[in-house]
């Protein structure tokens, strides 16, 4: 090794994303099958799209004067010279993978989740990350119902539930459709044409592109315009109007209590009707986020089929567990401790636990330790049960010690009968 390699430091992490250590992974593990438990119960599918997906699905569907296209989309060019986007999100994907593998026969509603790494150029900061991941929630149906839409509210609320959060906040608005909203942008440009000289360069610009957007910045001069811009549920057509009503209804009837957000408006162009986010305490911003996107599926090449769905950050929920304090309590039981002495013991190790696996019993070994002493205080540390202790003069008898590592009792046991030996004595436990 040179001297400028040895005084070098170690190659790090890239910028912005994380190694999932052992041990956050119990919290992890929670979430995902808080997710799974959740989608079981409302009968949602599993899907999974791959991590690489062409440009274009993106650019044409969260849309090209969004910060997620403009700025946050890690592009890999191929040898080919194609250019493909590591996904910043799911939904996109998944209605393509539904188009494109004709999942429109299942028939409606067709309910699906799916979870996994998403990425995005950011500013690292607290709960924004360059590599995160999502669980993801999703209804395509064959006509815009309500019902949806507050279903999959009630799904994120339980889930969250499920992974033991408290004080769980919904804010909803609506963004109406293609119908009502051009006459909301009209509005929203004059108010914002008018004020201009406040704005910050990101939304003068997008003022002529996509006013909506400015509603969503977080320049502290542009919060503060917010406050006195038009809000769109004055400028509702009568469908969307009583498309929210409904949701609402709905919401009310589950005792859901939410709040209504008249400036929430998403960082996806593919929105339409309700939109909403989740917050708890101790969480960064909007630990959930979600909406009704009725016309993707259609501009990815499927039918005219209505859609709604929405996403957690699972960097955030855990975030959120941690600041909140959730134990999750250690129902696993202990596992019986294997023993072995000597190098013959050693080599027929493998065979005995192999067996008591076939038969259902939980084994941990430290097969590279050589000393007893060692390997008993190591079973003491894990609170086994039971202790199989194996050496040279078992392995020749075919035989093996348990020994009770409570009482310190031991008998020996002929291999044959081991596996039955166990199960009484883990039975009567
Ligand atoms: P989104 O609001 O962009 O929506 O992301 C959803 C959630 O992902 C956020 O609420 C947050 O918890 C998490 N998240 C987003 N960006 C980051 C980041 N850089 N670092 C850490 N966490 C992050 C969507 O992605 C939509 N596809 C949701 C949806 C599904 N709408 C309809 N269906």
């Amino acid at each position: 090794m040179t001297k400028k390699e040895k005084t070098s430091l170690p190659i790090q992490r890239p910028k912005g994303m994380h190694d999932i250590l052992p041990q956050a992974q119990p919290l992890w593990d929670k979430v995902r099958k808080s997710a799974r438990e959740i989608a079981e119960y409302y009968n949602f599918v599993r899907m999974e799209t791959p991590i690489l997906e062409k440009k274009e699905l993106f650019l044409e569907t969260v849309g090209e004067v969004t910060d997620i296209i403009e700025k946050q989309m890690f592009v890999v060019t191929t040898k080919s010279k194609e250019q493909l986007v590591l996904r910043p999100e799911l939904t996109a994907s998944l209605a393509r993978a539904y188009v494109e593998n004709g999942l429109q026969s299942l028939g409606f509603p067709f309910k699906v989740w799916s979870d996994g790494p998403l990425f995005r150029y950011e500013r690292p900061q607290a709960g924004r990350y360059r590599e995160f991941h999502q669980i993801d929630f999703e209804i395509i149906s064959n006509e815009p119902d309500p019902v949806y839409d507050a279903e999959l509210i009630l799904a994120a609320v339980r889930f969250l539930e499920i992974c033991k959060l408290k004080n769980i906040k919904i804010f909803v608005n609506s963004i109406g459709c293609k119908n009502c909203r051009p006459q909301y942008r009209k509005q929203l440009q004059t108010y914002y044409r008018s004020k201009k000289s406040e704005l910050c360069p990101d939304c003068l610009r997008r003022l002529e592109t996509n006013p909506l957007r400015l509603l969503d910045c977080k320049e502290e001069k542009c919060i503060s315009l917010k406050a006195r811009a038009p809000i769109i549920l004055d400028y509702l057509c009568k469908p969307c109007k009583d498309h929210f009503k409904n949701v609402l209804e709905y919401l009310e009837e589950l005792k859901l209590p939410y709040e209504l957000d008249n400036y929430l408006v998403r960082g996806l162009d593919y929105y339409a009707k309700t939109v909403f986010e989740i917050t708890v305490e101790g969480g960064t911003g909007a630990i959930i986020g979600g909406g009704r996107y009725d016309y993707l599926i259609e501009l990815i090449g499927g039918k005219n089929l209505p859609a709604v769905g929405w996403a957690g950050g699972m960097e955030r929920i855990i975030e959120a567990m941690n600041a909140q304090g959730v134990q999750l309590g250690n129902n696993k039981k202990p596992k019986i401790f294997f023993i072995y002495i000597g190098a013959l013991a050693k080599k027929r190790s493998l065979v005995i636990i192999e067996d008591l696996r076939k038969n259902n019993i939980p084994i941990i070994e430290s097969l590279g330790k050589e000393s007893l002493k060692g390997q008993l205080r190591t079973a003491d540390k894990l609170g086994s049960p039971f202790a199989l202790i194996f050496g040279q003069k078992e392995a020749f008898e075919e035989s093996i010690i348990v020994r009770d590592l409570d009482s310190g009792v031991q008998e020996t046991v002929p291999l044959a009968k081991l596996a039955d030996t166990l199960k009484k004595k883990l039975k009567n436990q």
